[in-house]
């Protein structure tokens, strides 16, 4: 009897510490802030424009918090709310990272800024100062310099390509460029010397360096100075002059008086060593993009832009993750480019810390696994790049079965809108991925370019964190659309965020209507830029007079509310690693080849290089072909592979002489028997590519390019 209740007590026991276990362990499922199914809503005003769903009306917001809207006083709060914490953190090979906290980080851009002013600088907006580094501390010391006197950063960068250097430098009027490494500085030089950027006055050089390059400097007219320099002369002048200052009784005034007569430069400039802070509308950032054609153009960003950019990332995701003094990003991704800017000053302004990658993208995991981030901004090809690892590391009939039953439990989990990395299945198949990004991210942002759902998916359920796609271009600062909070679907970019609104707008003669929800996407907010630099014509054709940036971009509205990117306007898309292309133009030099009568070049956004479909000419192939020793009928030509490899040859070399770069040349070639024509639709009336149509007809063909390239 009493066995009997003993084994009936312990049972009920065992069963109600495993209820409670359950129900205090379960997962929870992540607080979705609206309703997935509507996440956008229409604007009373503006002809089918669409605005976030978390808006309480169609007023878009332009910043998160009070005393930070611009990026000095993101920065200003950040040394605040972290109690002048840990900032910015770099590492030596093999060596764990060493943290500048934020007061080191101020003070420097003081005296940065002060030695900027002294040395001639106006603090003003329309005062561009190069940066021409990789990410590094010193960037963004010497970025916080021109904010803490309100002038603006124009960053230079190596894949511009040295013809945009010298544009760029020109169009903006850059006296003064901040360096990383002394080739950098060559290369300034050698400009200057053919007289190719006369304006160039200063380079600021960030690495030691020795006394040959000061004097190459000296000798054609540039003085080169360290950046230690420029910090530290100053620093001791503000100290020396302060002491001076204080050591003075009034009588003493007329002294000072007589010494700024005297020597009005030192003294006059001492006085500018206060900040001189920026105003949310001033610029602050001249983003340089080279496009597809003609010379790389500046899109003008103010601080308002940045800070809304990123304060409607902060009113995404505030139900789950508002970044603290504890969190930690890793910089990698260029910061030239807005994308990383506007996460670092989502950090900043949160007191959080950013450490640098040592600048080697091979050494990134090792940087990571001592960094241990918890925000991890990425791009797609790096996304690919884990994708791929993965998979291929399941070499196993077994391990492939294993990988594939994890990835759908969680998947299954996910889409309940669990997110987690402590399950079962992560602790048996993840944890190894999980520990080469550092083992304790939270947040991933992608974007930049588009991503495969497919790839998103399984990310999602490998990686156990919140991932989130975003849309956008340098022009509305970076993002303009992004995935909501618990949204874990793949296949479209999301939803418009806070700071702006987005419409669709036809465009004929690619048979998009907006009536259909199909148009190019239009944005118009407080994070849309204020024109390029000096470049009246190419603003007027981005941006319209009622504020409607024009991005280029068809898209499409699913009814959720989400956004799907399904084609480029003017056929300009992007690669995978985020390279224009203007395909046109490269067929315009392909066709060149003797050979060739017809060329289709087709770029997959998902993919880094390009194919082509080529219809040789009948008159001429038999010949060409003769020429390199191989015979046969015209159709037994264009199944011959060796035929082809000669064609690829051929437009390569043309391709080559005409200055395409590398990811503008096709990789591999379909040989097409039949010419495009009007009446087999693969033509415009006048006699233009159709290229949706094409892409469609050579699916197979295109699919099988890519499966051998
Ligand atoms: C799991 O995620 C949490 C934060 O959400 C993090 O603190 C923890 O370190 C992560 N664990 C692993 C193994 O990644
Ligand atoms: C939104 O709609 C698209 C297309 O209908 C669908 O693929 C996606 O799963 C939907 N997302 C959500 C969260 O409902």
């Amino acid at each position: 009897m009493s066995i009997l209740l003993l084994t009936c007590s312990v049972s009920v026991l065992v069963l109600i510490a495993t209820v409670f276990y359950w129900v205090t362990a379960k997962p929870k499922p992540i607080k979705v802030t609206c309703d997935l199914s509507k996440q956008s809503v229409q604007t009373k005003n503006n002809e089918g424009a669409r605005r976030c769903a978390l808006l309480k009306d169609d007023n878009v917001i332009s910043y998160f918090y009070d005393d930070a809207k611009t990026l000095y006083e993101a920065f200003q709060r950040g040394l605040h709310v972290s109690d002048d914490g840990p900032c910015l953190g770099y590492r030596k090979p093999n060596q764990p990272y060493q943290w500048l906290s934020y007061k080191q980080v101020s003070d420097r851009a003081e005296y940065l800024g002060s030695g900027l002013l002294y040395r001639g600088c106006n603090p003003s907006p329309d005062q561009y100062i190069g940066v021409f580094a990789q990410n590094r501390p010193e960037w963004i010391i010497s970025e916080l310099a021109c904010y803490t006197y309100s002038m603006a950063v124009v960053p230079l960068y190596d894949t511009l390509g040295p013809e945009a250097i010298v544009y760029i430098i020109n169009k903006a009027e850059i006296s003064t460029v901040i360096c990383d490494k002394p080739n950098k500085v060559h290369t300034l030089l050698e400009n200057y010397e053919k007289n190719l950027t006369p304006i160039l006055k200063t380079i600021i050089l960030m690495d030691p360096f020795d006394d040959a390059l000061k004097e190459r400097g000296t000798k054609c007219g540039i003085e080169v100075l360290s950046l230690k320099e420029v910090e530290v002369r100053w620093q001791d002048r503000i100290i020396a002059y302060s002491t001076y200052y204080s050591s003075l009784d009034s009588k003493a005034n007329f002294i000072i008086i007589e010494a700024l007569k005297t020597k009005p430069k030192d003294l006059g400039r001492a006085n500018s060593k206060k900040p001189i802070p920026p105003e949310p509308e001033d610029m602050c950032i001249v983003c340089f993009t080279s496009g597809t054609t003609g010379n790389p153009k500046g899109a003008m960003l103010t601080h308002g832009n940045v800070v809304a950019n990123s304060a409607a990332f902060f009113k995404i995701i505030e139900s789950t993750f508002i970044p603290r003094t504890d969190d930690i990003s890793i910089s990698y991704l260029p910061l030239a480019h807005m994308f990383e800017r506007v996460v670092q000053t989502a950090l900043y302004c949160s007191g959080a810390r950013v450490g640098f990658f040592q600048g080697n993208i091979q050494l990134l995991a090792d940087d990571m696994k001592m960094l241990q981030p918890t925000v991890f901004p990425v791009v797609p090809r790096l996304l690919n790049r884990i994708y791929d690892k993965v998979q291929s590391g399941a070499q196993t009939p077994f391990k492939r079965w294993l990988l594939n039953l994890a990835v759908r439990s969680k998947e299954a989990e996910i889409s309940k809108g669990i997110i987690r990395n402590d399950s079962f299945w992560d602790k048996l198949v993840f944890n190894k991925v999980q520990a080469t990004m550092g083992g304790r991210v939270r947040v991933m942002v992608t974007g930049a370019a588009p991503i495969s759902p497919s790839v998103l998916t399984f990310l999602r359920a490998a990686l156990g964190c919140q991932i989130f796609e975003a849309y956008g271009q340098t022009e509305c600062t970076a993002g303009c659309t992004i995935s909501m909070v618990g949204d874990s679907t793949a296949g479209h970019v999301g939803a418009p965020i806070p700071c702006n609104i987005v419409k669709l707008v036809d465009v004929e003669d690619m048979n998009y209507f907006a009536a259909n929800g199909e148009g190019e996407v239009c944005v118009k907010g407080s994070n849309v830029f204020k024109g390029y630099l000096k470049d009246s014509e190419r603003t007027a054709e981005a941006k319209d007079s009622d504020g409607w940036l024009h991005t280029g971009d068809i898209g499409k509205w699913l009814p959720n509310g989400t956004l799907k990117i399904i084609d480029r306007k003017k056929n300009i898309f992007k690669l995978a690693q985020g390279e224009y292309i203007a395909p046109e133009r490269i067929e315009n030099i392909y066709i060149r080849s003797a050979p060739v009568a017809q060329v289709f070049v087709h770029g997959d956004s998902l993919k880094s290089h390009l194919v082509a479909i080529v219809v040789p000419d009948p008159e001429v192939l038999p010949e060409f072909a003769t020429s390199k020793g191989i015979k046969g009928s015209y159709q037994q030509l264009c199944k011959n592979s060796e035929v082809k490899k000669v064609i690829l040859e051929d437009m390569v070399k043309l391709g080559k002489e005409a200055g395409l770069k590398s990811f503008e040349q096709v990789k591999d070639l379909y040989l097409h028997t039949e010419m495009f024509t009007i009446e087999n639709g693969l033509l415009t009336p006048t006699l233009k590519a159709k290229r949706s149509e094409l892409a469609k007809y050579f699916i197979s063909e295109i699919d099988q390019l890519y499966k051998n390239t």
